[in-house]
């Protein structure tokens, strides 16, 4: 029993320490970073100039299913009709928090 419960307070305590691990934090300063340099051009202030309808405002991100870290990295990565692919450019690491700087924003109503 006295076992069981060591197990269980170092295994509770290791995912505490793995969820607190700014390795796999995102960062969101650093996403606006990336979107400032890579996505503004299209995207300033959460428009889209190429394509209206693809905005990355909140209602656009819903409708396109789209509004998640792992759908946008997806898209960032290998680029969609008009925009163009970044895998090349920007680690998986910017892409992911330039993600996460998105649906930030997209939250906040850009
Ligand atoms: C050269 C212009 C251009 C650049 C630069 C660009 N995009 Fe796009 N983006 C587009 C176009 C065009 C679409 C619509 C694609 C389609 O046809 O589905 C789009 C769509 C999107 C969408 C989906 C929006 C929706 O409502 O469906 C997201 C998210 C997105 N871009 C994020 C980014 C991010 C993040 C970057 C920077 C890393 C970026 N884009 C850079 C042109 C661009």
């Amino acid at each position: 029993m006295k076992k069981l419960l060591v197990a269980l307070v170092l295994s509770i305590s290791l995912t505490v320490l793995w969820l607190g691990s700014p390795a796999i934090a995102v960062d969101l300063a650093n996403g606006a970073k990336v979107f400032g340099a890579n996505c503004a051009a299209c995207h300033i202030g959460g428009g889209n100039l190429v394509n209206a309808a693809k905005t990355l405002k909140q209602a656009d991100l819903d409708k396109n299913e789209i509004a998640s870290i792992a759908a946008i990295s997806t898209q960032v990565t290998n680029g969609k009709n008009a925009m163009p692919a970044f895998s090349g450019r920007l680690s998986s690491e910017q892409i992911a928090d330039v993600a996460a700087y998105v649906l930030d924003q997209a939250e906040k109503g850009w």
